[in-house]
């Protein structure tokens, strides 16, 4: 593997699962392969468990960790080409991005949509830089459209904790106070949709995710309905994707925060959510408490995700 941006890049989901469970049942096992070896870990935005998890990850396989927050301490970026640099930003990304490649073998970007262009946001500009000018694999701690360590994270948890080979997995909208991008359910939709379960995305009226994403799932506009017989229920907000709306709060609706009321019509469903989650808005404390709910299971394997990850880009760097 190259790069780990979509769920293609992974490849046969069976064969990454058994991959997977492999090393956690000994994740230490490769941990000669990254000796010398340094991944270099770029935030853009904030993080705890991504941060944690892929330092763990590489530690597990022997390497060597430099993580940079770009918004602390180091010079603030310009990103986009072209501008006369007389303001606040001192050094270019494109200067910045291969001085990086320069000290590391591998290297994580993590960069939010930031809701100033949706064309920007969806074309993954910043990834696509790393991509480009770091002369270095790169993989996604979560960018503009994706989050894919998280979604390897989930498919680990639910093939963990299923009971039937076909689960009925729901994709459910919840409220936050402040816009959230779609990274976290474009990639949950996606990574479903290459699996045979049975997905069922639902939320209110306008807040659609792009076609790409959601493929063939069935989007259902009522809750308890979509809710009726599930397996899995996992929850996260997000802003709206369509037209002029593209990254706007269209509702706070308690009525879908995921609560007891909503869990009874399920097949006694695990609740899942990525974290960091807002109690009360998005789950009760009682859903969120309760022996069904997988959160912690959950972060706990995205230290396994990244294991995989980056034990196959290492495999095959020259
Ligand atoms: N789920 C997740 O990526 O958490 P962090 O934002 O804390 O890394």
């Amino acid at each position: 593997m190259r790069n780990f941006i979509t769920v293609k890049d992974i490849g046969n989901l069976k064969v990454a699962v058994a991959e997977a469970l492999e090393i956690k049942a000994d994740r230490y096992k490769y941990c000669e392969l990254g000796k010398n070896k340094t991944l270099m870990m770029v935030f853009f935005n904030s993080s705890l468990r991504t941060r944690l998890s892929t330092q763990k990850a590489a530690l597990n396989l022997g390497m060597n960790v430099i993580v940079l927050d770009i918004n602390q301490g180091a010079w603030k970026l310009e990103t986009e080409r072209g501008v006369i640099m007389d303001g606040d930003k001192p050094e270019h990304l494109l200067e910045a991005i291969p001085v990086m490649g320069s000290y590391c073998d591998v290297i994580g970007v993590r960069s939010f949509a930031r809701f100033e262009s949706k064309e920007d946001d969806y074309n993954e500009v910043i990834l696509n830089q790393f991509i480009k000018y770091s002369g270095r694999p790169v993989f996604s701690m979560e960018a503009a459209t994706r989050h894919p360590l998280q979604s390897f994270a989930d498919l680990i948890t639910i093939e963990e904790h299923k009971k039937k080979e076909r689960p009925k997995v729901v994709l459910t909208w919840a409220p936050h106070p402040k816009a959230l991008p779609q990274a976290v359910p474009n990639s949950f939709a996606e990574w479903m949709n290459a699996t045979d379960y049975e997905f069922v995305i639902t939320h209110p009226k306008g807040y659609e995710l792009a076609p790409e994403f959601t493929g063939n799932a069935k989007i259902e506009y009522d809750q308890m309905k979509a809710f009726e017989g599930a397996d899995f229920i996992y929850a996260k907000n997000w802003s709206a994707y369509s037209g002029e709306n593209y990254g706007k709060v269209l509702s706070m609706d308690r009525e879908w925060t995921v609560s007891e009321r909503q869990m009874a019509v399920t097949n006694n469903a695990h609740f899942m959510h990525c974290l960091p989650v807002r109690r009360n808005m998005i789950v009760t404390d009682d859903v969120i408490e309760s022996p069904q709910s997988l959160v912690i299971p959950e972060a706990a394997n995205r230290e396994i995700s990244a294991t995989v990850v980056l034990k196959r880009i290492i495999s095959e760097l020259k």
